[in-house]
């Protein structure tokens, strides 16, 4: 097949974990005979810089126009004065936005082989596969927020709101995702304090009546965050709104072990979507070679099996970065005694990737 990626490599470590990703789905090309064309992007700080804008026109165009994206991370201490009119992050929301992905995967399955780098406990982290649906164009990060003069000087607001489509739509989507997994979708809310909670139960339980073979149980937000270091196993689909769902993915990450782990996908209403690894630009370790690869490989599996429908391709992607994580290959963020660079590990997995499944 012909496919095209818009990659936004953004800043900090993205260029550097992005370049392997894109690496890799040429190998994929290869090996398959697909076609992929990749387009380059300014996104974010460097699109600040270079453009005055973190979302330039012709990066959102390049976007709408291809079958998917591919993202590093945006954002660093350079762009971080709280008093700036542009921000990197108003990039990614506002890519987020404009293309409508209301809803964002985040898979964590933890590898056995790595149990030992988490600071978990091995039987804390047993048996835990679950995938985290994270609604993402709507709530706090999206309502009308400002700043205004008190009593006592100034105060500032932000605002949550929720209506019963944008809460339908991406329940819907949880519940058919665990169709085909364990049949279990956890709602995570805030129901015993906040309305649009309560508005979102609301929508949850009637939902749940299309899908009658899905069990649906509602989980405090707050309880939710504990036990998802004390019985993470129990969950299959988690299903949340935005803000619940950016706090409790990056806790879940420590489940995996590293951050540098994890992908996401992030989802509309048709086939295009926006992929990027969940860990930040992590400037500390920018332009060093070291970052973990890993989480934006594991996204560009998603790309395949999400926009371009290629279960096999994305499946020979994760089984060889399985097998090399099991074969002890790792970068310095897993703690490995001679770590490989980022390139070297990325390497690594496209030659578990030519030598096919096993
Ligand atoms: C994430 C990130 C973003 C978010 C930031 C960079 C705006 O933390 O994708 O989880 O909060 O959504
Ligand atoms: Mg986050």
């Amino acid at each position: 097949m012909k496919a095209s990626i818009a990659l936004t490599p953004g800043d900090g470590i993205g260029p550097e974990v992005v370049q392997e990703a894109r690496l890799v789905l040429e190998e994929v090309g290869r090996r398959h005979g697909h076609h992929f064309s990749f387009t380059e992007h300014l996104l974010g700080g460097c699109a600040i810089d270079a453009r005055g804008t973190a979302l330039p026109d012709e990066t959102l165009a390049a976007c709408r126009a291809a079958d998917a994206v591919l993202l590093g991370a945006v954002g660093g201490p350079k762009w971080d004065d709280p008093t700036a009119k542009v921000r990197p992050e108003q990039g990614l929301l506002g890519l987020r936005k404009a293309l409508q992905l209301y809803a964002n995967l985040r898979p964590v399955r933890p590898l056995p082989a790595l149990s030992h780098i988490s600071p978990l406990k091995p039987e804390r982290i047993k048996g835990v596969d679950f995938l985290v649906v994270r609604e993402l164009t709507g709530g706090l990060y999206f309502g009308a927020r400002g700043r205004r003069p008190s009593e006592d000087g100034e105060q500032a607001f932000d605002t949550m709101i929720y209506s019963t489509g944008e809460i339908r739509r991406v329940v819907r989507l949880a519940f058919q995702l665990a169709r085909g997994r364990r049949k279990l979708v956890t709602s995570i809310d805030k129901a015993n304090v906040l309305e649009t909670s309560r508005l979102w139960r609301q929508v949850a339980i009637e939902t749940a009546k299309e899908f009658p073979d899905v069990k649906l149980e509602h989980q405090l937000v707050d309880s939710a965050a504990m036990r998802l270091v004390t019985h993470a196993a129990q969950f299959d689909v988690l299903v949340t709104e935005n803000m619940f769902g950016d706090i409790l993915t990056d806790e879940a990450a420590v489940l995996a072990g590293s951050l540098g782990l994890l992908p996401s996908a992030s989802l509309g209403a048709g086939p295009r979507g926006l992929y990027e690894p969940i860990h930040g630009s992590a400037p500390d370790i920018a332009g060093q070679g070291i970052a973990n690869p890993v989480g934006t490989i594991l996204s560009a599996a998603m790309l395949l099996r999400h926009s371009l429908c290629l279960e096999k391709e994305a499946a020979g992607v994760e089984a060889a970065v399985n097998r090399a994580l099991q074969e002890g290959k790792h970068t310095a963020d897993l703690g490995a005694k001679s770590p490989l660079t980022t390139s070297q590990m990325g390497a690594t997995i496209r030659e578990r990737l030519l030598a096919g499944p096993r």
